[in-house]
């Protein structure tokens, strides 16, 4: 599985220019790096000078760097077409524009996005995803959300009676358990979600914020609510640090700042701080970025191979897919047995991931029933038939 990195903070504060930067230094160093964004304002492609759309784009200019940005349009039917279809007469029946669901069920958007990301992660083709993600109250809502499903259920389940009508009488509890399973599924998909962002040999959240005090609050009440998760937040940007020049209106900035950093550090002294400079222009275009990159994580030196490496984020990375032979080893950590399946079609193997299907990247045809799967250590090791 690939690494995730999420960059998070309040709005305008400098998430799409350092994850963007993060990204262009990580390819660089020769890791192939997805990053993924789900601003509607397509402002990643404005970072990059490139334009992106629903599915991986190659960055022209950064060998090794892909792009997405998760389309706003998509609606969670395209998603979780069984749940759509169970929770049917509450989202409008036939009409695909009444979508009452996200007023049943809050942090649903978040779940779409969250849900695209792990198809991402699944894929073993990545060594590292980038997350530009929305402000760090979104990210709350969908973490809160299995509690919320489970709280709901029943209630939706009444509902759905109330308004499924002759239907529900005509169909009467039968129906009522489908929905119910379904939306058990779906509460354990992003429960699974969940523990993936929750697991630090996965997951790393950097914080951004500015050197002003309300920043800082904010960021300390952020790193709480996200510590009540578990979630690993392991570094902070603090973007924007005004630069020595000599002035007296520059220099009392600076000592302030430098007071409301020293706050940070004292209140979250594990947190590793980043400082960037504010510059003279806005950062636009893959130099810029790149002079970014080196002022947040200086330069990334990985060893060719293998092998795990610190990327100066606190996160072993593991390039590619492991491969000896006639084993393929996938890293699929938190998953159960029970949530894995293969199959085979025209000389490809497939592995289902909590039913979704991922081609298993192999150099000749095999077929399942030839293929011996074990899962140990959260690692899934298939062994193909030999020549
Ligand atoms: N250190 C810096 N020096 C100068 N300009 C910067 C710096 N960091 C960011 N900017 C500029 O500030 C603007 C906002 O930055 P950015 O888009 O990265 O913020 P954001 O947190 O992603 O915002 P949003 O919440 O709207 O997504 C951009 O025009 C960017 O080029
Ligand atoms: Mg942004």
């Amino acid at each position: 599985m690939a690494r995730l990195l999420l960059f998070g903070g309040k709005g305008g504060v400098g998430k799409t220019t350092t994850s963007t930067s993060t990204a262009v230094g990580l390819a660089d160093s020769g890791l192939k790096v997805l990053l993924v964004s789900s601003d509607p304002a397509h402002s990643t492609s404005d970072s990059l000078g490139v334009q992106l759309g629903p599915e991986p784009t190659a960055v022209e200019g950064v060998d090794g760097l892909w792009g997405l940005e998760l389309d706003p349009e998509a609606r969670i039917s395209d998603h979780i077409p069984k749940l759509t279809e169970s929770l049917g007469p509450l989202m409008g029946g036939e009409n695909p524009d009444l979508n009452a669901s996200e007023m049943i069920l809050p942090g649903l958007d978040e779940a779409m996005a969250f849900d695209e990301l792990l198809k991402h992660l699944e894929n073993p083709d990545w060594d590292v995803i980038v997350f530009d993600t929305a402000p760090t109250g979104h990210t709350l809502r969908f973490l809160a959300l299995p509690e919320i499903i489970e709280k709901w259920a029943d209630k939706i389940i009444r509902m759905h009676r109330v308004t499924g009508g002759i239907r529900a009488l005509m169909f009467g509890s039968k129906d009522g358990e489908k929905m119910r399973d379904e939306l058990e599924k779906f509460r354990r998909r992003v429960l699974h979600v969940r523990r993936i962002l929750c697991n630090p040999d996965v997951t790393r959240f950097t914080l951004v914020t500015i050197p002003e005090k309300m920043g800082v609050n904010e960021t300390i009440r952020a790193h709480q609510a996200l510590d009540e998760f578990k979630l690993p937040v392991s570094g902070c940007v603090v973007n924007r640090m005004t630069p020595d020049l000599e002035h007296e209106f520059i220099q009392t900035r600076r000592s302030n700042e430098r007071k409301n950093v020293d706050d940070l550090s004292k209140s979250l002294p594990d947190l590793h701080l980043h400082e960037v400079e504010l510059k003279d222009s806005d950062i636009h275009g893959i130099e810029s970025l790149r002079n970014i990159c080196a002022e947040l994580h200086g330069e990334i030196n990985i060893s060719d191979g293998l092998g795990p490496f610190d990327i100066g984020l606190g996160l072993e990375v593991h390039r590619g897919t492991w491969s000896d032979g006639d084993n393929v080893l996938l890293h699929l950590p938190g998953i159960a047995r029970e949530d894995l399946s293969l199959r085979s079609e025209s000389g490809t193997v497939y592995v289902g991931i909590n039913s979704r299907e991922h081609p298993v990247p192999f150099d000749r045809p095999a077929k399942a029933s030839q293929v011996n799967a074990k899962l140990e250590d959260d690692i899934l090791r298939l062994t193909f038939p030999s020549e």
